[in-house]
């Protein structure tokens, strides 16, 4: 059976996004699990791709990051220029959940959610949501061709197809804190792990595009029914060699849409941009 397609059908928490089902996994001859149905009474059916992720977001959802997004978040990332945030993600995350389930809520194309599975093993059960499909599918075959324990479902954040108290851990990287769902799928004593940008994030990259800089403002999640039990600022600089990379690191952030056209036209003119990068990790745990 293929690998991400089986380890799809052994979540066991999935459920319906119509009917909130359970989801059961229906295999081929061959063995491989080509879809997942649910035991409500319509039983709906939800093909898994060859490339091993399925769609489990309601028809009236849409959105997330575009493909061009998607491959220059890969291309940068790719490169280990966040290496330190993944490495206090991975230290955190094996302190305080250490293995179970462990969802990863706005996944992107895994990079986070892949390396946690590396490092956790066979322990962890990963499994990654995203709206957005090209972020899905390109998380999926990474999990594939590297043999990880990690599975990728499109769906929304605000509506994961997730039975209620079923995950030992969610994560939730620089992608909306739908905080009330965490809390509904979480188990008791689950913990919760939000990383957002910390006050200097990227502050180099706005220097050589604004002419005032500001340090960015924390997040302001309140996870409701949770206590904080840890919170973690890591802090680095890279030098980011190269006008195709600068301009991958620069479609990743909320500037890119922003900023005026000769402000970017003096980024764009960089061989090599030197920048601090900050990374704000809060751990909570539901009470
Ligand atoms: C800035 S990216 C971060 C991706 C990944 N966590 C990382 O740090 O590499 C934000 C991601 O959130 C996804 N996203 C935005 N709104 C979402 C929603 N309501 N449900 C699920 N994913 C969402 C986007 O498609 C995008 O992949």
């Amino acid at each position: 059976m293929n690998h991400t397609s089986r380890l799809l059908g052994e979540i066991g928490a999935l459920r319906c996004p119509h009917c909130a089902s359970s989801l059961l996994p229906q295999c081929d001859e061959t063995g491989r699990a080509k879809s997942l149905f649910c035991t409500g009474e319509r039983q709906h059916c939800f093909d898994i791709s060859r490339a091993g992720h399925v769609h489990l977001a309601p028809h009236h959802v849409g959105g997330g990051d575009a493909k061009e997004a998607v491959a220059a978040r890969s291309q940068f990332l790719g490169k280990g220029y966040y290496g330190a945030a993944l490495q206090t993600l991975i230290e955190l995350s094996a302190k305080h959940i250490g293995g179970g389930l462990i969802l990863d809520a706005g996944c992107g194309e895994g990079y986070y959610t892949g390396g946690v599975a590396k490092a956790l093993g066979e322990a962890a059960q990963l499994c990654g949501f995203d709206l957005s499909k090209d972020a899905v599918m390109t998380a999926a075959k990474a999990a594939k061709r590297d043999g990880l324990t990690a599975a990728y479902a499109v769906a929304s954040v605000f509506e994961l197809p997730v039975r209620d108290g079923c995950a030992d851990g969610v994560l939730n990287i620089f992608a909306p804190c739908a905080e009330g769902e965490y809390c509904r799928v979480l188990k008791d004593g689950g913990v919760l792990i939000v990383v957002g940008a910390g006050e200097k994030h990227l502050l180099g990259l706005k220097r050589a595009i604004y002419d005032e800089v500001y340090v960015n403002e924390g997040r302001a999640d309140l996870p409701v029914g949770m206590e904080l039990i840890e919170e973690k600022t890591v802090e680095d600089e890279v030098t980011v060699d190269g006008g195709e990379m600068i301009a991958a690191l620069f479609s990743m952030t909320p500037y890119y849409w922003r900023t005026p056209r000769a402000a970017a036209e003096k980024l764009a003119a960089l061989e090599s941009l030197t920048t601090e990068i900050a990374f704000d990790f809060k751990v909570y745990r539901k009470k």
